[in-house]
């Protein structure tokens, strides 16, 4: 059983996610299967698949203009969110300070974060990567260990152009990343990979050990991309 996990992106509509839905009715897998689409688009489950949204608040209620708490996510359907992805860390100047923060609030409100640790291509040039993605997972998981999270490796360079690292790379991340997470209190914290997952790529890098589902971008966003993603692994 693995975790295949959509990441939207500010793509997509109701009527989109409404097809999907629709097109996953009479998709037989033993796996879960999550869309993390835009607040707008948010309902509750169906046909085997859970929504999710893409960042939340640090904050549970308040003048927080624009923002949306976890308890909000939780009322309008969503049983996952996405925290800390490399686009909120490049775009949105975001910290795993405050990627830990999020992942606490969604906890508290019975979320499970997905919490996204990676490396960029500077970062990996200069021999950090491992470093990187240790204190990345030390930094923004939250320490009390109470409440489930998922934890995505995702190289930031590899993402949305295309290019994956090899098998090898892919498993010395994610032992590393399991290994820390044990350290924590966290073994057994389910580990995704993301960034240039394709159908045909998942069933490859879901056999790596440590791999225990996929983060996906832009294959996710139409049934016919999507499902056979789904439906290479039992
Ligand atoms: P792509 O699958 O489009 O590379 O995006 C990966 C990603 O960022 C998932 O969160």
């Amino acid at each position: 059983m693995k975790i295949i996990a959509g990441n939207w992106k500010m793509n997509g509509s109701r009527a989109a996610l409404e097809t999907m839905i629709n097109s996953l009715r009479d998709v037989n897998t033993p796996n879960t299967v999550i869309l993390c689409v835009p607040y707008t688009m948010l309902r509750t489950g169906a046909n085997g698949v859970q929504t999710g949204a893409q960042d939340v608040s640090p904050h549970v209620a308040g003048a927080y203009t624009g923002d949306i708490s976890a308890q909000m996510l939780a009322d309008a359907g969503a049983k996952y969110v996405i925290v800390g992805h490399s686009e909120r860390r490049a775009y949105h100047n975001e910290t795993n300070a405050v990627v830990r923060s999020k992942a606490q609030a969604a906890i508290n409100a019975g979320l499970v974060p997905i919490i996204c640790v990676g490396e960029t291509m500077d970062e990996k040039q200069a021999g950090k990567a491992m470093a990187v993605i240790e204190s990345g997972v030390r930094e923004s998981v939250p320490s009390d260990e109470n409440g489930k999270i998922i934890i995505a490796y995702e190289p930031r360079w590899a993402i949305g152009a295309g290019l994956t690292p090899t098998s090898s790379e892919i498993a010395q991340a994610h032992a590393l990343i399991a290994r820390t997470l044990k350290s924590m209190g966290r073994g057994g914290t389910p580990i995704l990979y993301g960034a240039s997952v394709k159908a045909g790529n998942a069933a490859a890098i879901m056999s790596i050990p440590n791999v225990d589902g996929v983060l996906v971008g832009g294959a996710s966003l139409k049934p016919d991309d999507f499902i056979p993603i789904i439906t290479s692994v039992k």
